[in-house]
């Protein structure tokens, strides 16, 4: 089956000014789409009434033209809540961004209305034989916002001042979550595993006494490609399961050639479903789309989407 990471949507009350915030600091590139979604068929994908969401899809940086992009919506009727400001929390928690200054990028943020979620931390990493440089920090939103530089970032990048890395999913069973991703989507569990505690990484999350075990996993479909760092903290910050519509980083979604054969393999390994499976041409652009959205055994949101023909 053919299966290609698409995208990390977030959901905010005000897509205009996260959406230029992700370029003005990353670099994220508009692409020729207006996200513009309501009518029936949407509301059996998003098992939502009347629902309709609107914002912008961006080209995350460091990656092919085709993707992974970042959405970045709003719906008119949302569930506001106070996004994840705690590194710990269960969930889609951070976005990371590596990059050849971090200063400068953190410098940036906060001049485009992001603040501090922990302090600049220079660490060894011994069992990978290398040094990170790194900040976590908040959107305008109070989304968790990694900036790193590893040493060697431009030997593997030298061409590019920002790449986006992975999005952190903090789970109760890492490896659980792991195996999940890997007999569903096929993605590739990275080795060594992570065993991250120490007062640099209190300091660096500010979280009281952090400490996690956990593993990135590479996601499918790039020639560089991007992971999901799933992590375990102790003491974890437990939070309920996010609404499909509810501001903060919202759902991911891949790219699959069979929807309904990936949600069967999905829900023989744990996952639940949403909302229904939909099928919809638009004819604005002739674009054919077969999509539905699930969870992951821990309630994170995922979506399926197959293009059958036209746009992107
Ligand atoms: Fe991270």
């Amino acid at each position: 089956m053919k299966v290609k990471y698409r995208h990390t949507c977030i959901v905010t009350e005000d897509w205009k000014k996260l959406s230029g915030f992700y370029q003005n600091v990353f670099g994220c590139i508009p692409v020729d789409l207006e996200i513009d979604l309501k009518g029936e068929w949407f509301d059996k994908l998003t098992g939502l009434e009347d629902a309709h969401a609107a914002g912008e899809r961006l080209l995350l940086p460091g990656h092919d033209p085709y993707g992974p992009y970042l959405d970045i919506v709003s719906y008119d009727d949302m569930v506001v809540n106070e996004v994840n400001k705690i590194n710990s929390q269960k969930g889609y928690a951070h976005l990371c961004f590596e990059v050849d200054d971090v200063e400068a990028t953190y410098e940036a943020l906060k001049a485009e209305g992001g603040s501090a979620n922990g302090e600049v931390v220079t660490q060894y990493y011994p069992e990978l034989d290398k040094t990170a440089h790194l900040v976590y920090a908040k959107d305008p939103d109070g989304n968790s916002v990694e900036i790193l530089a590893w040493s060697d970032f431009k030997d593997r990048y030298p061409n590019d001042s920002c790449v986006y890395r992975h999005t952190n999913i903090n789970a109760v069973d890492w490896q659980k979550i792991v195996d999940f991703y890997s007999v569903v989507f096929g993605c590739s569990p990275v080795f060594p595993t992570r065993d991250i505690k120490g007062q640099w990484f209190a300091d660096v999350t500010g979280v009281k006494d952090a400490a996690l075990k956990g593993q990135h996993t590479e996601l499918p479909g790039f020639a560089k490609p991007p992971t999901f760092e799933i992590f375990t903290y102790e003491n974890a910050y437990q939070d309920k399961a996010k609404a499909i519509n509810e501001t903060g980083v919202a759902h991911v979604c891949f790219e699959v050639d069979d929807v309904q054969l990936m949600l069967a393999k999905a829900l023989a390994a744990g996952g639940s479903p949403v909302g229904e499976t939909i099928k919809e041409t638009f004819e604005d652009d002739g674009r054919s789309i077969e999509m539905v959205y699930f969870k992951d055994p821990e309630e994170n949101i995922i979506g399926l989407l197959n293009i059958t023909s036209g746009g992107n």
